[in-house]
């Protein structure tokens, strides 16, 4: 029996221990830093997911089987060389193969050399080079600050002025830090996410799932984390999942294995159907937030296996299964997020109807359930159809109780409004 160390403290970080938790080879889940919920199935430690002194002593000393990490901050901290370097097993890339993600530019070299396809770019570090290249180009145009922004680094700017904003924020006012800017094509499309589990070369798939990263209903609004996710995709053919998996997938994990730096856990294509085919709209080097929490709920085999296999450069015992139902899933978020908001309001009336739920940002206080973060709860129910599971979670959504939250009510729209 094991001990599994899970790192980071949000939704995704509560489906994996979820998922851990299924397995019969785990004793014990640790989880750091953990939140309300996920405090339910595992134990909270008071470490930062980008501790990684403290993380590896707390291993160490717990004797900790397996550790499990999730947001990419850890990765590209360097967690997953520090725990090798201790000899300890740890699911997850190492810092130099985290740069898929970490470097829009890295990830934009990697593609162009080895033909997986994406929008063509430039990329610029003066100010001055970067608005007149733009001024030039048709909008809109699509601004990418290069380095890790928490899915806030890219602005879609309608017009030279948006653009010169943006350019100004990114490359002057050192709002971000002092970096880089990658202008790149505008495509458009469905877009889809689409995760494999990645040990060097070998690729196992996930189910498709699409997020909804504005703010507000029909698609309006800010970009945000991501609202809400589903599975059961089919506006994305047999043909072009395929393609992605091939062209996109396979062949950047075996490019990053080429350049010597193999993948070793999640890669996460952020992709879109573009009229030319499937391109690559961002690569993350890790499990995504919400789509994890509707997509681990599929998986029929043992995560712990799959997790060892892949931190062990091994082939799993046999191919992940997924089931074949599909999942809904709607994120309860404090009002004012992603701008400012408040926090520590009480919520009441969780579902108590088999939905699930994965807390985001939440914290106990004297027993009574808080919310403690931008997005703080996500309901997901499974079923045969969309309608069917998109019905069931919006019931439970509506039972919970607590004003200083706010919802999408469409998610699934473009798969539920054809
Ligand atoms: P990213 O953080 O790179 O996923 O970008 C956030 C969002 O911006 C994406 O989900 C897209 O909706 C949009 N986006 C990014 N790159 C492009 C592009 N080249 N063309 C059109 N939209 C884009
Ligand atoms: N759902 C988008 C992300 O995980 O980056």
């Amino acid at each position: 029996m094991s001990k599994v160390l899970v790192v980071g403290g949000g939704g995704r970080e509560h489906a994996i221990v979820d998922a851990l938790s299924r397995s019969p080879q785990v004793s014990e889940i640790f989880c750091a830093p953990g939140n309300a919920g996920i405090g339910a199935h595992a134990t909270n430690v008071p470490l930062k997911d980008t501790d990684v002194e403290g993380l590896k002593a707390f291993a160490l000393e717990h004797g900790i089987d397996l550790t499990v990490v999730g947001p990419e901050v850890a990765l590209a901290a360097g967690i997953v060389d520090a725990f090798r370097a201790a000899g300890l097993r740890i699911f997850g890339h190492t810092k130099a193969a985290a740069r898929i993600e970490s470097s829009k530019e890295f990830a934009k070299e990697l593609m162009v050399k080895y033909g997986i396809p994406t929008a063509s770019y430039r990329s610029f570090t003066d100010y001055r080079q970067a608005l007149a290249y733009v001024s030039g180009r048709p909008f809109p145009a699509v601004l990418k600050y290069d380095g890790l922004a928490a899915g806030k680094g890219v602005v879609i700017a309608a017009d030279l002025a948006e653009a010169d904003a943006a350019l100004k924020d990114m490359l002057l006012d050192g709002h971000f830090g002092a970096g880089k800017v990658v202008v790149e094509d505008y495509l458009t499309g469905p877009e889809f996410s689409f995760m494999c589990f990645v040990d060097g070369t070998r690729v196992y798939p996930m189910p498709l799932a699409q997020d909804h990263k504005r703010a507000f209903d029909g698609d309006k609004g800010p970009n945000t984390g991501g609202m809400g996710a589903y599975t059961g995709l089919s506006f994305i053919s047999g043909e072009q999942r395929a393609f992605a998996l091939q062209s996109i997938l396979q062949r950047t994990a075996d490019a990053m294995a080429a350049e010597g730096c193999p993948l070793s856990g999640v890669l996460y294509g952020g992709l879109m159907a573009t009229p030319e085919g499937v391109k690559v709209i961002e690569f993350n080097c890790r499990f995504g937030d919400p789509e994890t929490e509707v997509v681990l709920p599929l998986l029929e085999s043992d995560a712990y296996d799959i997790f060892s296999a892949v931190a062990d450069g091994k082939a799993p015992a046999c191919e992940p299964q997924w089931s074949t139902d599909v999942t809904m899933g709607v994120v309860l978020a404090s009002k004012g997020y992603p701008g400012s908001y408040e926090k520590g309001f009480a919520i009441q009336g969780l579902p108590q109807d088999g939905t699930i739920v994965y807390h985001m940002g939440t914290k106990l206080e004297s027993g009574v359930l808080k919310t403690a973060g931008g997005r703080v709860l996500m309901c997901i129910n499974r079923g045969s159809s969309l309608a069917d599971a998109a019905a069931r979670t919006y019931a439970a959504v509506r039972g919970i109780d607590c004003p200083a939250l706010f919802y999408r009510s469409d998610i699934g729209h473009w798969e539920l409004n054809k």
